[in-house]
């Protein structure tokens, strides 16, 4: 059935449908404090869920960022202590790291003009004055202004992995409780020029972590939605 509002949009009960069961799968997740060590992610949705932090969109698409995922059961247990003693790093299904290059160089601005040269079929000559753009931005910043400007596209991939998880199912649990500096001595992040920037334990909720049956507290929505 399709119905038309006052401004004349159009909605389907499909569409109110894949609302609801949107907002269905965000009420349902939460910050999970304590994992089933017993129950693993299929591959496949591991898999969809990387591919799910690779399609993030980044400023200019320059995607200066890597996901690691930790499969050393010694290494998880070996980083909790750098967390605070937070069990999830141990106990969930899998450990995602989300890292930020460590400095942004025209090595990396080079790979990507290639990449979209390769990808549609353009010269690289037509690529000038982007390749150009970004020199004259990410080449002038100075080396925190680089880092805080990548930090900020690794919390998009953030949101991006934690509603995809909702959506699939997956619990999960965001972390910056934990120290970076320690997490790249133990995982050798820095001979791969990269720096920690976020944590994800994700995997399926244990049958008693109380936070699962607390209530949300968000702002209410007057006091978060501003219409001008
Ligand atoms: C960037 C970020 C960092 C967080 N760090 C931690 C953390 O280190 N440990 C933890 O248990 N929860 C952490 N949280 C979870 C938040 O406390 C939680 O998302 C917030 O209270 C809202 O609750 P909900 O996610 O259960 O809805 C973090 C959340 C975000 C978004």
């Amino acid at each position: 059935m399709r119905y038309t509002d006052i401004n004349g949009c159009i909605f389907t009960q499909i569409q109110n449908k894949m609302n609801e069961v949107l907002l269905s799968a965000l009420n349902n997740r939460y910050a999970t404090k304590k994992f089933d060590a017993t129950k693993k992610i299929p591959i496949e949705t591991v898999d969809a869920l990387i591919e799910a932090i690779r399609l993030t969109p980044t400023s200019y698409g320059l995607q200066l960022m890597k996901v690691v995922l930790v499969q050393d059961q010694a290494l998880r247990e070996a980083l909790v202590s750098h967390a605070f003693g937070q069990r999830q790093i141990a106990d969930a299904s899998h450990l995602l790291i989300l890292c930020r290059e460590k400095e942004a160089n025209a090595s990396h601005i080079n790979d990507y003009i290639e990449n979209i040269a390769d990808t549609r079929s353009i010269h690289v000559d037509n690529l000038i004055g982007f390749k150009n753009m970004m020199h004259n931005t990410v080449l002038k910043m100075t080396p925190s202004e680089q880092e805080d400007w990548m930090k900020k596209q690794v919390y998009i991939a953030l949101g991006n992995l934690l509603t995809s998880c909702a959506v699939l199912g997956v619990d999960a649990c965001p972390m910056e409780g934990f120290m970076p500096a320690a997490f790249d001595n133990v995982l050798g992040l820095q001979d791969m020029n990269l720096a920690s920037v976020l944590v994800i334990p994700i995997g399926y909720r244990a049958e008693d972590d109380k936070n699962a049956t607390i209530k949300k507290v968000r702002r209410p929505l007057p006091e978060f939605l501003v219409k001008i």
